[in-house]
């Protein structure tokens, strides 16, 4: 526990269960007070692993408040922009500013280019990268109008910087982040509002779970020296979220102030293989 992000209101999507709940519970260790937006239900039937639910958004509230922490847990979807700008708008009225928006929710889908339907691919542009536009466009103007600066992550991935074979919507959508990311880096800069994307590696979240590994491995059969691709320095090779939670930590505390446009990989190597 530290109170690095006393006084501080962090805006976090996806927080219902894998990484988005580990830096709702992290960035409350440091102080801050929490909204936790998720869609807690279905999003797409073309997903092979299972739904986040209203019982997972409520656990991430039950860990906040386990930490003495104030949290406004919604249920949106981060294609819905005006629900997103009704949460930020109720954010700042009950806990009294936003400072921080960490924007996490995501899908992945792995097939081959063939298999990836125009609904799979209209989805999964619309949520990781148009989903990250609407959190920031629904909340930047509160972190503006705080005047004491701000700072902003953008879940991207390894697929961000390299590439996840078998995945072209997801690796496209992960790409247009880093975009995403320096264009708000400079035009929220003059604010000192700072804008980094992070980009994990494997992490054991329910993403994987399901038939994801068995779709993964289905995907490569035809082309498996593609799986040689992306192999972590590091072992297990796979990390939990408190390891990409520690860098968000670190990307939204005083210690990087200085720290923008930034694209920090936490994939233990894997983009370099
Ligand atoms: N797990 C990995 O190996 C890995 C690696 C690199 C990047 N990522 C990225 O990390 C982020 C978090 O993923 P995770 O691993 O915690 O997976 P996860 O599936 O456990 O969590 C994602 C959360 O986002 C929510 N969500 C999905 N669509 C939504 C929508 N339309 N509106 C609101 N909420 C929605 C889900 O309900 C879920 O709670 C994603 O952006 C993912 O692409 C994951």
């Amino acid at each position: 526990m530290s109170d690095e992000l006393e006084g501080k209101v962090a805006f976090i999507t996806g927080a219902a269960r894998g990484q988005g709940r580990a830096h709702a519970v992290k960035l409350a260790s440091m102080g801050a007070d929490i909204v936790a937006v998720d869609i807690a239900g279905p999003v797409a039937d073309f997903l092979p692993y299972p739904a986040a639910t209203p019982d997972d958004l409520v656990e991430t509230v039950r860990l906040v408040e386990e930490l003495d922490r104030r949290i406004l847990g919604v249920e949106a979807d981060v294609r819905d922009r005006d629900a997103l700008k009704g949460a930020a708008d109720r954010a700042v009225a009950e806990l009294g500013s936003l400072d921080i928006v960490v924007a996490n929710a995501g899908i992945c889908e792995p097939a081959k280019w063939q298999d990836i339907s125009q609904q799979s691919w209209q989805d999964t542009i619309d949520i990781n990268l148009t989903g990250v536009w609407n959190t920031i466009t629904a909340t930047a103007q509160h972190l503006i109008d705080g005047g004491r600066g701000g700072a902003i992550v953008i879940t991207s991935s390894y697929a961000g910087k390299k590439v996840q074979p078998m995945m072209i919507h997801y690796t496209a959508s992960k790409h247009a982040l880093v975009g995403l990311t320096r264009g708000f880096a400079i035009e929220l800069g003059p604010h000192n509002i700072r804008v980094n994307s992070v980009h994990p590696g494997a992490v054991a979240t329910p993403m994987g779970g399901g038939d994801t590994v068995d779709q993964i491995e289905a995907s490569t059969r035809e082309n498996p020296k593609v799986n040689q691709m992306g192999q972590a320095f590091l072992e297990p090779g796979w990390m939990e979220p408190e390891a990409i939670a520690n860098a968000v930590a670190f990307l939204v505390s005083p210690a990087s102030a200085t720290i923008t446009s930034e694209h920090l990989s936490v994939d233990q190597g894997m983009q370099y293989f």
